[in-house]
């Protein structure tokens, strides 16, 4: 359903990506991990507009879409949950979680009843300024406004990042029914025991490059290891 061929990215005259090539099936979990400044996120941002490239690095149902916009790529049902969680200060819970079915109408599981069932916590705090909410809250107000444009592709930045496990636990639980949705899943962590759990397939990513790809049911921690720090454990 998506798949990078050789992607490279720069920001100026440094190059953060070498030649990626990745795919992901309809519906699948694939996880990304890899160090700080792997170029994880530099690959989000590539597939999604954010970082433009050239025509034929990025292909969704074997359209290249490169040179898409932003705006553009959403409406094809691939949507981010950035790192950072980037919610609009001014809005309320349930104005952000809106925000995210502006960006594409299409029929499909998610709405705002789905994702209040989702994450309950957001119902009763759904007046309040999503930025007045703990992390943890506020992760699920962005997956929550991602999910609202029925994605067919969720792309899912550090989703634990600075959370507490309890928190993780709460967000990690909610992947199984996103999944029963519909959804294809990019999970970029650095958390490796989380992502492989429940990923289908790993990448990982070091310097720009993908040093492994395999069935986590087929990874072994040594793999794992040296496609992570780029020595043999
Ligand atoms: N806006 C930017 N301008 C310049 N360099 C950047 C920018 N964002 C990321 N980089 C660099 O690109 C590389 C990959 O970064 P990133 O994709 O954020 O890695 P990751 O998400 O795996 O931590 C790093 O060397 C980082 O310093
Ligand atoms: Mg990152």
């Amino acid at each position: 359903m998506l798949e990078t061929r050789g992607l490279t990215a720069n920001y100026g005259q440094f190059r953060a990506l070498f030649g990626v090539d990745i795919t992901v099936a309809v519906g699948e979990c694939v996880a990304i991990i890899g160090a700080n400044g792997a170029g994880k996120s530099t690959l989000m941002r590539s597939i999604t507009g954010v970082i433009g490239n050239a025509p034929g690095m990025v292909l969704h149902r074997g359209e290249p879409i490169g040179a898409l916009s932003s705006a553009e790529i959403m409406k094809r049902g691939i949507a981010m949950v950035p790192e950072g969680r980037r919610l609009f200060p001014s809005l309320t819970v349930e104005e952000n979680l809106l925000v995210g079915a502006h960006a594409r109408k299409v029929p499909g599981p998610w709405n705002l009843d789905a994702v209040y069932d989702l994450f309950p916590i957001l119902r009763e705090r759904r007046k309040r300024p999503g930025t007045a909410l703990s992390g943890g809250q506020q992760q699920m107000v962005a997956i929550g406004r991602a999910l609202m444009s029925n994605p067919e592709l969720l792309l899912c930045d550090e989703i634990s990042l600075g959370l507490a496990p309890v928190v993780i636990r709460d967000i990690y639980a909610a992947l199984p029914k996103i999944r029963a949705g519909g959804a294809a899943i990019v999970l970029v962590e650095q958390d490796i025991g989380r992502a492989l759990a429940v990923a289908d397939r790993v990448y990982c990513m070091m310097e720009g490059r993908v040093t492994l790809a395999a069935r986590t049911a087929e990874v072994t921690r040594d793999d794992i290891h040296s496609a992570y720090f780029g020595v043999a454990a």
